[in-house]
């Protein structure tokens, strides 16, 4: 038996690149330790998502910025993932769709819209007990964050996952492994807050590594930092 209960209300940073595993990741430690689970790509989507119901075009920050002035997002964490409310209406079921996938890596260059979401996401996890994932959680939303991760792996590994999860005759290997190479490029080279690892997080690469060895190391950095009591030993 172990009291996994950490002694303080932590944030945890998990950044990195799609199909890194961040999800199955923020959502086991948020079990483990009794966090809250907050995906905020889910609040990406949902605004593209928006904008694509809306008619406007996600290369259009003028546009997009007036959108956003009439667009609420908020986050539900259940222990499945996250119910995504936009305007009050539960959109989760629609946010992995191909098109609102790309359009929402189209909106989150913007620096209109990503200064929103910011403060939105500092709101959320304002009062700590969170783990947090995205791009730049651990080098803008939370850069104070009391653990920070960076996930990655090779985009081979990465698409590979991501067809396993979700094998459909619409989406090939190639679709995905391209489709994550779009993504990619957009994230790491956007001119505000591109994707990188804070200097003061852990880098994982699971390229090489199953989810129960990423699982281990991660806990195992949580317990070591946040001095959580682990009955037995
Ligand atoms: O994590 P995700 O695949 O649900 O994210 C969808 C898109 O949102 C992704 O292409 C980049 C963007 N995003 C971002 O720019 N910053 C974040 N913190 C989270 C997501």
């Amino acid at each position: 038996m172990t009291d996994a209960t950490p002694a303080r209300k932590p944030i945890i940073a998990i950044d990195g690149p799609a199909g890194a595993g961040k999800s199955t990741v923020a959502r086991h430690l948020a079990a483990r330790f009794g966090l809250l689970n907050l995906e905020s790509g889910a609040m990406y989507r949902a605004f593209a998502r928006k904008a694509l119901d809306s008619g406007v075009a996600p290369d259009h920050p003028e546009a997009l910025k007036a959108l956003a002035r009439t667009t609420t997002i908020a986050l539900e964490p259940t222990p499945d993932g996250n119910r995504v409310l936009l305007d009050g209406v539960d959109v989760t079921a629609s946010l992995r769709d191909p098109a609102v996938t790309q359009a929402a890596s189209r909106v989150s260059v913007h620096p209109a819209i990503r200064s929103w979401m910011v403060d939105l996401q500092r709101a959320m996890g304002r009062n700590g007990g969170i783990v947090m994932e995205g791009r730049d959680i651990g080098t803008v939303v939370f850069p104070d964050a009391e653990i920070k991760f960076f996930l990655d792996a090779s985009p081979e590994a990465r698409s590979q996952r991501r067809y396993l999860e979700t094998p459909s005759a619409a989406a090939t290997p190639e679709a995905l492994h391209e489709e994550l190479r779009k993504r990619d490029e957009r994230d790491r080279n956007r001119a505000e807050s591109p994707l990188r690892p804070a200097p003061d997080a852990i880098v994982i690469d699971s390229t090489e590594l199953t989810l129960d060895q990423v699982l281990a190391r991660i806990e195992s950095v949580v317990i070591e930092r946040l001095g959580v009591r682990v009955s037995g030993s």
